[in-house]
């Protein structure tokens, strides 16, 4: 067995962000750049001797070759086993069930969720705890300081390991596991869900509905769970087989880059539900028949159908929303009479309430929704919760919307990105904001009255920890609400994400263009933040 030690310097810019390394993959192809990363992560976990690493991506251009590296490496630095899922497959929340299921030390998921792949696109990399959550902020932190002073990595000099065929293999004294990347995460979605229930509905004739994994990871998942076990007809999955380059698009589940989908939800004979998921299988878009459900509405949807389905059916222990993410869920906890969490913006901040047994279901306003069954969110969990909650009660998607919004108002919800903007230009936007805040509160701003505003903090309730500068909030004595706050995903430049909240609890003025009911709203947020002024841009890139 051939361990070498290879010399290296340090690379200063591998600051992991709001979920993991992200980067053109040209900048992860220069020479040691991956493995210094790498190498910064094993060098902080204590204990690795002889233990258990689950590895898998999303199947994007450079996880193959990634994955070979990182066995080689993990072979050299004391890891007794690693989980590898078939062809360099697995999920985000597959990743994550794996992680729990086999009591691994950890795992390393290769992905860039929804930016886009390719030679000339974007790579990632992020390291899970053993609860399968991504790395709290004290160990991303710790791999950051590592990365700065690395001076050396460890591999082992091995033939490149056959990822295609399932079963065990040893390179030096490490074992390798390639595993079925679906299996465990099949059989733990059939443990939540009333499949039967779900079967009944998809093969009934009644009901249509069409999925689309945006040609990035949840094929495979998709194909199996809603094709092959729940029966609905094949083709029901589009766009299933996962691409290096995800056929050019933006595997992003949302209604501009879900063109596909977007066009048949809204198109003649629509089908009755429509989905879709993201690169990495962690996010959701649900789409009924020409009717968009926002995240955040479909968070307080769950959460006030949660009895309907078999592993919810006991309560729900608490609910938690990233900070921009709409209120409404905190209105069906206020009813529902459990505790709604407010984190900063990322996953990793409901790993502690999950752990604490303080939630049960989270949920951000870019798509994601999740339970305590993993620490990632999870797309195909959220399509399979609406499917049981159709099922079950027999109306359409916005049926079950509407009467939702009658029992406890609207949010009316959207957010306005303006992407790769100049860098410098944008923090100066942040920080123009910063100094003014103070000083709008109580202001009388059009029709709306300044409440509070502030630079939001968070301390952790389970330890304590606090995070600092998550996004500027204006919160209006009607609970209508404006946050910004910069990217910590992007790769280019910089992205503003500005987010728009009102509340309308009159059901008459529930069927108003989102737009239209938070123009004043969108007009304060230019008039406080000079918007234009700073990203030198006529309009946002992308609403959603
Ligand atoms: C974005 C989303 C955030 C999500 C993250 C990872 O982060 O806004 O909610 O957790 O992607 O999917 P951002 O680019 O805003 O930092
Ligand atoms: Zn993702």
């Amino acid at each position: 067995m051939n361990i070498r030690t290879l010399a290296t310097t340090p690379f200063l810019d591998q600051k992991p962000g709001t979920s993991g390394l992200r980067k053109s993959v040209k900048v992860f192809q220069q020479p040691r750049y991956l493995e210094n990363f790498v190498q910064s992560i094993f060098d902080t976990l204590d204990g690795r001797e002889g233990q258990t690493l689950v590895l898998g991506g999303d199947g994007r251009y450079y996880n193959r070759e990634a994955i070979q590296t990182i066995l080689k490496m993990a072979a050299a630095n004391g890891f007794g086993r690693v989980l590898v899922g078939r062809s360099g497959i697995l999920s985000t929340p597959a990743a994550s069930c794996i992680i729990r299921h086999y009591r691994a030390f950890g795992g390393i998921i290769l992905s860039a969720s929804h930016n886009p792949g390719g030679r000339e696109g974007d790579f990632g990399i992020k390291y899970n705890t053993s609860n399968g959550g991504p790395a709290p902020e004290k160990v991303t932190e710790a791999i950051y300081a590592r990365s700065k002073v690395i001076d050396a990595y460890h591999i082992l000099e091995a033939p490149n390991v056959d990822l295609e065929r399932l079963g065990k293999l040893e390179i030096g004294n490490l074992t390798v596991e390639v595993i079925d990347p679906v299996e465990s995460y099949a059989k733990l979605m059939e443990s939540l869900f009333d499949f039967e229930r779900i079967h009944q509905l998809l093969t009934s004739g009644q009901f249509r509905m069409c999925f689309d994994s945006m040609h990035a990871v949840t094929g495979p998942y998709a194909h199996a769970i809603l094709e092959q076990r729940l029966g609905a007809p094949s083709g029901t999955v589009i766009n299933g087989k996962p691409l290096e380059d995800f056929g050019g698009g933006h595997p992003d589940p949302n209604l501009v880059y879900a063109h596909d989908l977007v066009e048949r939800l809204y198109g003649t004979s629509a089908p009755d539900f429509g989905a879709a998921s993201d690169g990495d299988g962690d996010r959701n878009m649900i789409l009924g028949r020409k009717f968009f459900v926002t995240p955040s509405d479909s968070l307080a949807v769950l959460t006030a159908n949660a009895h309907l389905v078999p592993g919810y059916r006991q309560g729900l222990a608490g609910v938690a929303r990233s900070m921009p993410t709409s209120s409404a869920a905190d209105r069906v906890a206020a009813q529902a009479g459990i505790e709604c969490y407010e984190t900063p913006t990322g996953w990793k901040f409901f790993g502690n309430l999950l752990d604490a047994g303080k939630v049960t279901l989270c949920g951000e306003e870019s798509f994601g929704t999740g339970s305590n069954h993993v620490r990632e969110k999870d797309g195909l969990w959220a399509v399979l919760f609406w499917l049981n909650i159709l099922a079950v009660r027999q109306e359409s998607v916005e049926q079950i919307v509407h009467s939702h919004w009658q029992k406890y108002g609207r949010n009316f919800y959207s957010r306005h990105d303006y992407e790769g903007v100049d860098a410098d230009r944008a923090k100066e936007l942040m920080e123009h904001l910063r100094a003014n805040a103070p000083e709008l509160k109580g202001q009388q701003l059009r029709h709306y009255q300044v409440k509070y505003c502030d630079d939001f903090s968070y301390t952790d309730p389970v330890d304590h920890s606090t995070s600092q500068h998550q996004g500027i909030r204006i919160g209006f004595t009607d609970g209508s609400r404006i946050v910004f706050r910069l990217s910590g995903t992007g790769t280019q430049g910089a992205t503003l994400r500005v987010y728009l909240e009102s509340y309308e609890p009159d059901p008459t003025k529930h069927n108003l263009d989102t737009q239209q009911a938070l123009s004043t709203l969108i007009v304060i947020a230019e008039e406080v933040a000079q918007i234009r002024k700073f990203t030198e841009r006529e309009a946002p890139t992308v609403i959603t």
